[in-house]
């Protein structure tokens, strides 16, 4: 089947098998961040964002992302650098393995667009589909927060607000 949809900022258009999941898709696109961790919805390291909502990608056949907006973990970063949330991974030591750190960037991206400043416990709960299997939560709850913090300072000040030069 014939299949278009947004992926990262561009346009794809591509043929795939029907009964494929949109892990399958992804990966066979060249998004290999889209780890297959348990393909059947357990560990969150397929994670990916649809139209802005954290997804796990083994659960999906790919013909559901007609005409969506896909991002995985290659399209957070941009031309100016590291996306806030990948910089305090590594600030604070949360990068763990490549292959639970993928998915738990899109839940957290997910997470702080509809809670920019979570609490620990907030946190956790937002990461509570991100197995994983070896280390622990610790660095990854504060890099979320950090990362949290570091996006308020970096909102743009509003027209007609004052703007301190001290
Ligand atoms: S591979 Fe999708 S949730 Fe584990
Ligand atoms: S599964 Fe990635 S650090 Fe444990």
């Amino acid at each position: 089947m014939r299949l278009s949809f947004t992926l990262n900022g561009g346009s794809v258009e591509t043929d795939v098998a029907p009964g494929a999941t949109l892990m399958e898709l992804l990966r066979g696109l060249g998004a290999v961040s889209v780890k297959d961790g348990c393909a059947r919805g357990d560990c969150g390291s397929c994670a990916v964002l649809l139209d802005g909502r954290a997804v796990t990608a083994c659960l999906l056949f790919a013909g559901q992302v007609e005409g969506l907006r896909i991002t995985t973990a290659e399209g957070l970063a941009d031309e100016v650098g590291l996306h806030p949330l990948q910089q305090a991974l590594l600030e604070a030591g949360g990068v763990q393995c490549g292959f639970c750190t993928p998915g738990i960037l899109m839940a957290a991206a997910d997470l702080l667009e509809r809670e920019p400043e979570p609490t620990e416990a907030q946190v956790r709960v937002g990461l509570a589909g991100n197995l994983c299997r070896c280390t622990g939560y610790v660095k990854i709850v504060e890099a979320v927060q950090d990362a949290a913090a570091m996006m308020a300072s970096a909102t743009p000040v509003a027209e007609g607000e004052e703007v301190g030069h001290g």
